[in-house]
């Protein structure tokens, strides 16, 4: 008998739980997409180059068009959907609108994620190629422009709002230093 190229997996997006056969090859941005409905997630290249699909798993953030859904099961799973706090935005979704960090919007909820985990990243005092003292002692460096650039130079914006999208993520910023990456 041929092995089945199918299986069950319950995927945990968002504090809900989603139970679907999918196919092994079957990434997680398409069945994000294309199997719970979950179109906020932007399919921009299909092949890890611009950000457009960014999710959360387990709070860190990852391009969901490179991820096999099944190998997310057991994982929190955050996406575009999920990250406001019921009616209130969280402070990156206000921040963006505060300041037109946008065009077309295409690639804004993977930016929008992207900030949120790379916000606790920079808390957590993690370095940047950018960053000019690494030293654990340091902590975290100065959130520059440079730093964001860097920090955020895996989500392309074909309407090159970028000048935007860092005044942004720079004012969000403040409110979530307190928080930490695992
Ligand atoms: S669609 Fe995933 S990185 Fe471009
Ligand atoms: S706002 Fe259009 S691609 Fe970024």
């Amino acid at each position: 008998m041929a092995p089945s190229t199918s299986s069950g997996v319950t995927l945990n997006i968002n504090g809900e739980k989603y139970t679907l056969s999918v196919d092994h090859r079957t990434t997680l941005l398409d069945a994000l997409r294309e199997r719970l409905d979950l179109t906020g997630t932007k399919k921009g290249c299909d092949q890890g180059q611009c950000g457009a699909c960014t999710v959360l798993l387990d709070g860190r953030r990852v391009v969901s068009c490179l991820q096999f859904a099944v190998a997310a099961e057991g994982r929190e799973i955050t996406t575009i959907e999920g990250v406001a706090d019921g009616d209130r935005l969280h402070p990156v979704q206000q921040a963006f609108l505060d300041l037109d960090g946008y065009q077309c919007g295409y690639c804004t909820p993977g930016q929008i994620c992207s900030a949120v985990a790379m916000l606790q990243e920079h808390a957590a005092g993690w370095p940047s190629a950018v960053t000019e003292d690494v030293r654990p002692e340091a902590g975290p460096p100065p959130l520059t422009t440079d730093e964001i650039r860097e920090r955020m130079s895996g989500n392309l914006c074909r309407c090159a709002a970028y000048v935007s999208i860092v005044d942004a993520v720079a004012k969000a910023a403040t409110p979530l230093e307190g928080e930490a990456v695992a």
